[in-house]
């Protein structure tokens, strides 16, 4: 039975890092703001480096000021939620921090979350450490920040470990993607309208498209992102799940078990990628000098400082083996230092089985919903359209955008990071919006393979300049199918 009650402690591991300044701490004031948060919830912080109860909040102050708009930033209400926080120094290896952060929590019998986003190698010690110091048991939620291993047996591992001291239901993985406002739309745009799914699968889709471009490079990330590169930073987790809540079966109600077992069975019915089709199937790319928006930007060999084979940029194209998907492909693109930042979903539908206006010179072109998640929040669908005229020179036709902005439509309301979304449902308990030890492992599963695929095959990244659509193969793959990228 899942336990929906708030908690009324949140404990942040890492809480002195850049995840919680940019993230974590501006969406606490946020739902505070907007008087979500339990009225006696108090939020400790822990990290290694010396703090006290006053200097984190402090930096908290600072980081709410930098990262959340002017205009939200409001004094009484920040004074409200600083005190809310407190601080416990803590190295996640040595047992005796545990006790003091037991001491620290006000009310040990209320519920208590925690949000670890720690190193993959501290895991372990760090759920060892809050068992022995009573900080397990079913009053207590855990919450997990990416990366969960780096191939599927360390995802067990982990997973086992964590398993061991909170069951799977007080377990929540956080896919950052999930609190994504357009990601959860997708489910609107399918499921609360009668227009799409019956269209929704071989018969009348071409193909699909999911791109996540992004603009930046290392970010100072080096020692993580070189052991990862974008197969397991990107496509992993976020762009897997993107494909899930595209290609999954209806689930039968808005519920984390119904959404959740519909997610896995599209995840493993993903077909395996094989040394043989790598040549078609998988371009991997490493991003040289160039220029970004107009700035130059060095090579990822000169930012990491030594030589590395890690790609940055990885285009995939998957197939879904089920009877809805059959012969559809899916084709995936992510980079660095691409040209612009841009998070979209393609749907392209087939072409009318027969035109009537083929005889008249007039060409028709397949329909398009464009799902844009990065940087605006629009949903476009594209249809065709007889240009105005008398038409004595034949008819012309062109497709015109039918199209929703999100952000005028619900023009009064506060867009929201999307962790705000997930540690409201982390502190009320509902994991609808997490990913289940089974999709993680699904997911895993499927790209092993194509790392082992790849392997085999001899697979290197190719260089492409910083501020292009990664190297030229990733076009080659596409348009070999006579399909082109949405750029
Ligand atoms: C993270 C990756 O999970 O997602 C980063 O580790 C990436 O490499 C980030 O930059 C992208 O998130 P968003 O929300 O900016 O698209």
């Amino acid at each position: 039975m899942i336990d929906r009650s708030p908690v009324s402690t949140l404990i942040l591991f890492g809480a002195t890092g850049d995840l919680a300044a940019r993230m974590l701490l501006p969406s606490l004031y946020g739902l505070d703001l907007d008087g979500l948060l339990p009225d006696d919830l108090k939020i400790i912080g822990t990290a290694r480096s010396e703090r006290t109860d006053e200097t984190f909040r402090q930096h908290a102050a600072e980081a709410v000021s930098e990262h959340v708009g002017a205009q939200y930033v409001d004094d009484a209400v920040l004074t409200r939620f600083v005190a809310r926080l407190s601080y416990v120094q803590l190295d996640a290896t040595d047992a005796a921090g545990y006790q003091r952060l037991a001491a620290a929590i006000p009310n040990r019998q209320a519920g208590i979350a925690i949000f670890l986003s720690t190193a993959p190698s501290l895991f372990k010690p760090t759920i060892d450490n809050l068992e022995a110091a009573g900080l397990a048991g079913p009053n207590v939620r855990m919450a997990l920040e990416k990366p969960l291993g780096t191939d599927l047996a360390s995802s067990r591992t982990i997973n086992d470990a964590v398993g061991k001291a909170f069951p799977e239901e007080q377990t929540f993985r956080i896919d950052h993607y999930l609190g994504k406002e357009t990601v959860q739309n997708l489910l609107a745009l399918r499921f609360a309208n009668v227009l799409f799914e019956p269209l929704w699968n071989s018969q009348y889709i071409a193909h699909v498209q999911i791109t996540v471009a992004e603009t930046v490079g290392l970010e100072g990330r080096s020692d993580y992102y070189d052991g990862a590169g974008a197969l397991r930073d990107m496509v992993q987790n976020h762009m897997l799940q993107l494909l899930a809540l595209v290609a999954m079966e209806p689930p039968a109600s808005f519920d984390a078990t119904a959404i959740r077992d519909e997610k896995v069975k599209a995840l493993r019915s993903l077909r395996p990628i094989t040394a043989a089709d790598v040549a078609t199937q998988v371009v991997t790319g490493q991003y040289g000098a160039g220029a970004v928006g107009g700035k130059p930007v060095p090579a990822y060999l000169d930012e990491l400082g030594r030589p590395s084979d890690t790609e940055t940029f990885v285009a995939l194209k998957a197939k879904v083996d089920n009877w809805r998907w059959a012969g559809v492909p899916f084709y995936l693109r992510t980079g660095k230092r691409m040209p612009e930042r841009s998070t979209e979903i393609v749907i392209t539908f087939k072409d009318v089985p027969h035109s009537m206006f083929a005889a008249k010179g007039a060409r028709t072109v397949p329909n398009r919903l464009v799902i844009s998640i990065q940087p605006e929040e629009n949903i476009s669908l594209e249809l065709m359209a007889k240009m105005p005229g008398l038409d004595r020179g034949g008819i012309r036709l062109r497709e015109v955008p039918l199209d929703i902005r999100l952000a005028d439509a619900f023009a009064d309301t506060r867009r929201r990071i999307a962790y705000e979304r997930l540690l409201l449902d982390l502190i009320e308990g509902d994991p609808t919006l997490f990913v289940r030890r089974d999709e993680v492992e699904a997911q895993w599963q499927w790209i092993d393979g194509v790392r082992a695929a790849w392997t085999a095959a001899g697979l290197k990244p190719r260089s492409y300049g910083s501020g292009n659509w990664g190297p030229s193969a990733a076009i080659a793959l596409a348009e070999r199918d006579g399909v082109s990228w949405n750029d």
